[in-house]
């Protein structure tokens, strides 16, 4: 399994490059699955979670190739197997976001249930009653969901709790549905507004994407991007906000490129509160300085365009380095403080209560053999290293390589000591040794 070796003190200078959002990529790609012509997508970041989604669409035969760098091609002419395996869903629970579409485009569709992950029990309950209400039958059984529709019908939805992935899984639904589908209480991700700007350009009919009132007239059939350039993926704005959190909690002068700041409004205005100097420099640039002592900052995560959960992690990192006492607060997943223990290894000073963790500050911290738990609690570890004192080794790197294209090049191009070691072996196996 690959390590960081990591040696914080370095304040990070210079420019970083923000990737394609992986969180855009997942359901554009499954998009792909509602017509029978090609569809090329550009800006896609070169991740794990993104093979397996090639890996599960060629699994039930579309066509997927790279054309280029950063560029899939998928063709979905005929999709022999609509089936989402278990052995693939248990890798990536995002698979549920090709129910809908099969469903839509096939009649038929076998998923396994994603079962929970680190960070919660995450179901797919309300993407199932909204295709219920759309007229699939639905049947439950041996981990799997068998979805079946002659044609779906539209319908008013409206979501018991916000859902990003079941919003998008159900407006992909609705663009071959019978009729119209309402979608009340919708997710307003920028991730929902680039999924609707391709299945717009694909000929469907939507009226309201980013809003929690999304409105779909059903079409007969979808076509693909059509010639030229293929639809260009959104910038990752949680890999933004990490760089952005990297710059301050070093101390640096850090350029975030290629992102888009009308995305990042909410972590911006909290990083600034913890007194760094944050700029917007350009339409797709922000530059992050240090503005001497960082201070104590509440966050409390909401869906968009509230404090973004998938930045919560990131952001504890750097008020453990505030001075006075911080609460963050996370409302959105039951179990995502996997993070704080590790942090606490590293000198940390946090007490978590239910829903809210306790941060005290400023806390001075040392370098440790950590362990990467999730994707974003991965990245708050990575952040806590760049500023402990000595080196700390971050192993089950893999997790960061979910969502992450590449991070430990961005950092040691702006001056984090850090590598990769691969292959590396598994502490438990030299624990077990002993
Ligand atoms: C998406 O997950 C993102 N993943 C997550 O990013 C992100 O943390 C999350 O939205 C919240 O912003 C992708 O887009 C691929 P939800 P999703 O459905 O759609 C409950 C990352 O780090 N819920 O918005 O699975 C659910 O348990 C990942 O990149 C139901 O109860 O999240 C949670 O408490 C992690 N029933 C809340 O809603 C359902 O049917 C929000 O979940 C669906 C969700």
């Amino acid at each position: 399994m690959d390590k960081f070796l990591i040696t914080g003190g370095t304040p990070l200078q210079g420019t970083i490059r923000v990737s394609g959002a992986k969180n855009s990529a997942l359901p554009c790609m499954a998009a792909a699955i509602l017509t029978e012509d090609e569809v090329v997508l550009e800006n896609i970041p070169h991740v794990r979670d993104i093979t397996t989604e090639r890996k599960l669409l060629s699994s039930m035969g579309a066509e997927v190739d790279l054309p280029e760098d950063h560029c899939t091609r998928i063709r979905c002419a005929v999709l022999s197997d609509p089936v989402a395996k278990y052995e693939i869903v248990k890798t990536m629970r995002a698979s549920s976001l090709v129910l809908g579409p099969l469903v839509a485009r096939v009649g038929v569709a076998r998923v396994a249930m994603p079962g929970g992950c680190a960070i919660g029990g995450r179901p797919i309950d309300l993407h199932i009653k909204g295709l219920e209400k759309m007229g699939a039958e639905i049947v439950q059984a041996h981990g799997y969901i068998e979805a079946r529709a002659e044609r779906l019908k539209g319908a008013h939805i409206v979501f018991d709790k916000i859902t990003v992935t079941g919003t998008e899984d159900l407006l992909m639904a609705a663009t071959l549905a019978e009729g119209e589908t309402l979608l009340e209480n919708a997710a307003r991700e920028p991730e929902v507004s680039d999924l609707a700007a391709l299945l717009t350009r694909m000929g469907a009919k939507i009226e309201g994407a980013g809003t929690s009132m999304i409105r779909v007239q059903g079409v007969e059939r979808l076509h693909g991007t059509g010639p030229g350039k293929g639809h260009i993926i959104i910038p990752d704005r949680i890999e933004a906000g990490t760089f952005l959190v990297a710059g301050a909690i070093t101390g640096g002068d850090l350029t975030v490129a290629n992102c888009d700041p009308s995305h990042l409004g909410a972590v911006i205005a909290k990083i600034q509160e913890a007194g760094s100097n944050v700029e917007i420099v350009g339409p797709d640039s922000i530059r992050v300085r240090a503005g001497g002592k960082l201070r104590a900052t509440d966050i409390s995560t909401e869906e968009h365009p509230g404090f973004p959960t998938d930045m919560q992690a990131q952001f504890m990192a750097l008020v453990t380095q505030a001075e006075g006492v911080s609460l963050v607060t996370e409302n959105i997943f039951e179990n995502r403080f996997m993070h704080v223990q590790e942090l606490i290894r590293m000198g940390a000073d946090i007490k978590v209560e239910s829903r809210t963790a306790t941060v005290r500050g400023a806390a001075h911290l040392t370098g440790a053999y950590v362990m990467c738990s999730d994707l974003r609690a991965s990245a708050s570890l990575v952040l806590a290293a760049l500023v402990a004192e000595g080196q700390s080794v971050l192993d089950r790197v893999y997790h960061i390589d979910r969502g992450y294209e590449r991070i430990e090049e961005k950092l040691c191009s702006v001056g984090a000591p850090i590598e990769r070691v691969t292959n590396a072996p598994d502490p438990a196996e030299e624990t077990a040794s002993l």
